[in-house]
């Protein structure tokens, strides 16, 4: 019997593409931690991401509920449901993010963009992270919300202790922190919906409490927005960056070409996406690629790998500005298919816009980045850059 292979160690975080591709060599196999079964290969993935009967969301929302944690709206955010209550509350949601919104949103997203651009150029060496990648998709939450701009650094700080919940043995003082950040996000969100109930607008609270949502449907909802919402945004500005710094030449294209921004952004999604994984539990005995995975497995579907798979993308391990956008899984796929992925998208591309058409080039200032410790998202945890400006 082989080793389990382990998601989880420094160097597999840094760098997870090798122990993909042998993952994808034996596609539905054991892993540490905690024994979960990870998928791998594109086809699987996919059997996995649309089939919540066998493969179910519900349950794991057990891993945002510890012990030490008595409430916690986000454990049922939609995310965290199956059918039929998932189809539900869906399509009570789906119509807040609609291309109307978006299309409200824009100027004001363009604006947020184009300040913090001009605020890092001014300043040439920033950690990339905490001046443009974390404010931006922090600041759009807060405008979609609906919530008055300073609260956008409040946003940031609940989104990191909600992120922390399920992977922390937390000392008794951070389980505290943690409890007064939730009853804070509560009493906010509580205010909001009061505030909306009495005077409708057209923005997402309103148009969530136009549906048939309870209170609690509608205070889980936002719950689960804010770690949706934000990291995995953060990541993908900062992705695209780190990327680039290894692939000058696409660089200088997309400076000279800024119609290109929207297939850098694809390709990014695929081959060094944000959000490298889902975890799901089989609801039965289940085979897959030949093998049986037992009822009650947590099955760890690895986007990150089934991106990189020969049989679906052609030179897998390169990144090609030129690629055709294939089926790309960085959204999800199936129910839970990400709400989310046009405002995403147009961030990224008005925040990229914004950078490029202010920077001659830029350069990484550090060798060895330091990776989020964690198999879902993906990311630089700092991003030290050193920003050119336009001559
Ligand atoms: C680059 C940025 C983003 C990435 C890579 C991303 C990725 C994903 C993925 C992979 C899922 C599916 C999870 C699963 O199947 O278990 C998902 C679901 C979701 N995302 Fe995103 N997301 C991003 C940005 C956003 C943003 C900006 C929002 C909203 C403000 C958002 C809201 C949601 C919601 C509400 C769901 C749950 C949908 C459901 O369960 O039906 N996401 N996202």
């Amino acid at each position: 019997m082989s080793q389990p292979l382990n998601l989880m160690t420094p160097e597999v975080r840094a760098n997870p593409y090798p122990l993909y591709a042998e993952l994808r060599r034996r596609p539905v196999c054991q892993v540490e931690p905690g024994g979960m079964w990870a998928v791998s290969r594109y086809d699987d993935v996919v059997t996995v991401l649309k089939d919540p009967r066998r493969f179910s969301s519900e349950g794991l929302g057990r891993s945002f509920r510890p012990p030490w944690l008595e409430r916690n709206p986000t454990a049922d955010s939609l995310v965290m449901k199956d059918p039929p209550e998932h189809t539900r509350l869906r399509s009570l949601v789906t119509r807040a993010f609609n291309g109307a919104t978006l299309s409200r949103l824009e100027p004001s997203i363009r604006a947020i963009a184009e300040e913090l651009a001009d605020s890092a150029v001014r300043r040439q060496e920033v950690d990339f992270i905490a001046e443009f990648a974390l404010p931006l998709p922090a600041r759009v939450l807060n405008l979609f919300f609906g919530l008055e701009p300073a609260m956008a650094l409040r946003l940031k700080h609940w989104a990191d202790d909600l992120v922390s919940i399920p992977a922390s043995q937390p000392s008794p003082q951070r389980q505290e922190e943690i409890r007064h950040s939730l009853q804070e996000m509560e009493r906010c969100f509580n205010a909001l919906i009061e505030q909306r109930r009495a005077r409708p607008g057209d923005e997402l609270v309103s148009e969530l409490l136009r549906g048939e949502l309870t209170h609690e449907e509608v205070l889980s909802f936002l719950f689960g927005l804010v770690p949706a919402g934000v990291e995995t945004t953060v990541y993908l500005l900062a992705n695209t960056m780190v990327v680039l710094s290894e692939h000058p030449r696409e660089l200088e294209r997309v400076r000279e070409n800024p119609a290109l921004i929207p297939r850098l952004i694809e390709e990014v999604l695929r081959f060094e996406p944000p959000g490298q994984s889902s975890l799901r539990l089989t609801t039965e005995d289940v085979e897959l690629s030949g093998v049986r995975i037992p009822r009650g497995s947590i099955v760890v579907a690895l986007v990150g790998a089934a991106m990189r798979d020969e049989s679906r993308f052609p030179q897998a391990d390169q990144f090609l500005l030129e690629r055709e956008s294939q089926s790309s899984l960085a959204f999800g796929h199936g129910p839970h298919y990400c709400l989310g992925a046009m405002l995403a998208r147009l961030e990224a591309r008005l925040g990229l816009e914004a950078l490029f058409s202010r920077i001659g080039g830029f350069s990484l200032q550090r060798k060895e980045l330091d990776w989020s410790q964690s198999i879902i998202a993906r990311g630089p945890r700092a991003l030290p850059l050193h920003l050119e400006p336009m001559r």
